[in-house]
């Protein structure tokens, strides 16, 4: 229908740009490695690998195939597909874990604009210590007005890039900042290896322990890599919409899926030796990052430089990201409710803001929400965070699969993927995935979760 309204990707490479700031945020940068430091290191690293090549690529296939066919956001596209039946409700629970996960992601990109403010106002002098970097941390993102409104401050930049629209938007940020952060982490894992006591860090992230595997450590793995290639929840299947007909899809969406996971790596590559180095513990938690970093940036020459360049660059990631998840619940609104973008995207953002509040006040803001919130041993922020980011994006690629496998069917996902004439390389290897061994594979894990209650 009204393609021409909705918009389009200038190209492949405008697509490729987008949707590889979508997958590439702090998900990559933040979420990684701090996963990878509670869940054991090497072994996780391990099955996390696994998991994008085994759910990841073939997840992201379906996703882009449903969306190209129907140029629909989630709900609109299950609908377009199978009218009048309970399909769409999966792309309702992608829509509501786009919220969900903006909500707290919003949090954490305000971190990135605290520390960005700290690399500006030259708060790194000098090497600095574990507990140095600890105290600095709780003063930057402990203060819970400062949090709500840095959370605030977040969304607001998130809303003005939707409300102008998806190519506009959000392809020119992307186009020079992506290779600008890819440049900088390079150097910083140099950096980062060469410390005394790096390589440490490295075994640690990539010898794998086999007997550090337990239930929780795989679902984890699992939840990793469908946040870090957005996956689950429709964000590619909204932003498959807008991809034109005459180019080639599968290898768009297998490039940004190699592309994220280096990224990620490479963030490991970072964290890990500094932390060794420094002897913060691996499983810190969701601070993790952020207390790692300034310790790098005081050791390298003209360290105050390379902090501003690189917090500048992670908030930016973020806000490639966040523009993703507000945009899946924007499409939904204009679409389906005839809203106008632009109110859609201020109600939505704004709704968002009050519902992020907690989160923000969960790092030291309020004590409520900070220790052991209702019982559950975590904050809220990461009780959500396992919610919407790990356990509500698993059943969204399961019933993904389930839906593109058994009922759409394997030949019509084809047919919208080689649409522009280009063949996909091994058809039959991607049916056998999507039919059965990704909805085996996240079922299994669901219900070994599940029945044996581990992971709260
Ligand atoms: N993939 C993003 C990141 O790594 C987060 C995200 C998850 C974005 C789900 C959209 C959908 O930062």
């Amino acid at each position: 229908m009204a393609s021409a309204s909705r918009g389009q990707w200038s190209g492949k490479t405008g697509f490729i740009l987008a949707a590889a700031g979508s997958a590439i945020g702090l998900g990559n940068i933040w979420r990684f490695p701090y996963t990878a430091g509670e869940n054991g290191g090497g072994a996780f690293v391990l099955l996390y690998l696994g998991f994008v090549l085994v759910v990841g690529i073939p997840v992201v296939l379906a996703e882009l195939a449903i969306g190209r066919q129907t140029q629909k956001n989630p709900v609109g596209a299950f609908k377009a597909l199978v009218p009048n039946t309970l399909w769409p409700y999966i792309g309702g629970l992608g829509v509501l874990t786009g919220f969900g996960i903006l909500s707290f992601y919003a949090v954490l990109a305000g971190w990135t604009l605290s520390y960005l403010w700290g690399a500006i106002t030259g708060v790194y002098g000098g090497v600095m210590t574990a507990e140095a970097s600890n105290d600095l941390f709780t003063q930057l993102i402990g203060n819970p007005g400062l949090s709500i409104g840095l959370t605030g401050a977040f969304l607001l930049l998130t809303i003005v890039v939707v409300k102008g629209g998806v190519s506009k938007g959000i392809e020119r940020t992307t186009k020079v900042l992506m290779p600008l952060l890819l440049a900088i982490l390079v150097l910083l894992a140099i950096r980062s290896v060469t410390l005394p006591g790096g390589m440490e860090g490295l075994v640690y992230l990539f010898q794998p322990d086999f007997s550090k595997i337990t239930g929780s450590v795989v679902m984890s793995a699992l939840g990793q890599a469908l946040f870090s290639l957005s996956l689950g929840m429709g964000a590619m299947i909204t932003y498959g919409s807008y991809f034109p007909k005459e180019e080639n899809l599968p290898q768009a969406g297998i490039l940004v899926a190699m592309f994220d996971t280096m990224i990620a790596l490479l963030a490991g590559i970072i964290i890990f030796p500094a932390l060794f180095s420094v002897g913060v513990d691996p499983s810190a938690g969701p601070g993790l990052v952020f207390v790692v970093l300034p310790s790098i940036f005081g050791s390298l020459p003209a360290g105050q430089f390379f902090a501003i360049a690189f917090y500048s660059l992670l908030a930016i990631a973020a806000l490639t990201s966040t523009i993703s998840l507000l945009e899946v619940v924007v499409a939904y609104f204009v679409d389906e409710k005839d809203w106008n973008r632009s109110r859609a995207a201020w109600i939505i953002g704004g709704l968002c803001f009050l519902v992020a509040i907690p989160s923000a006040l969960s790092s030291g803001g309020a004590e409520m929400f900070s220790t052991n919130f209702m019982g559950t041993g975590m904050d809220f922020l990461s009780l959500n965070n396992i919610i919407w980011g790990n356990f509500s994006l698993s059943i969204g690629a399961l019933m993904l699969c389930l839906f593109v496998g058994w009922k759409w069917g394997i030949p019509a996902a084809l047919v919208s993927l080689e649409s522009s004439g280009h063949k996909l390389a091994g058809p039959s290897l991607l049916g056998v995935a999507i039919k059965f061994i990704c909805p085996l594979a996240v079922s299994i894990v669901l219900i070994y979760i599940i029945v044996t209650q581990q992971y709260f």
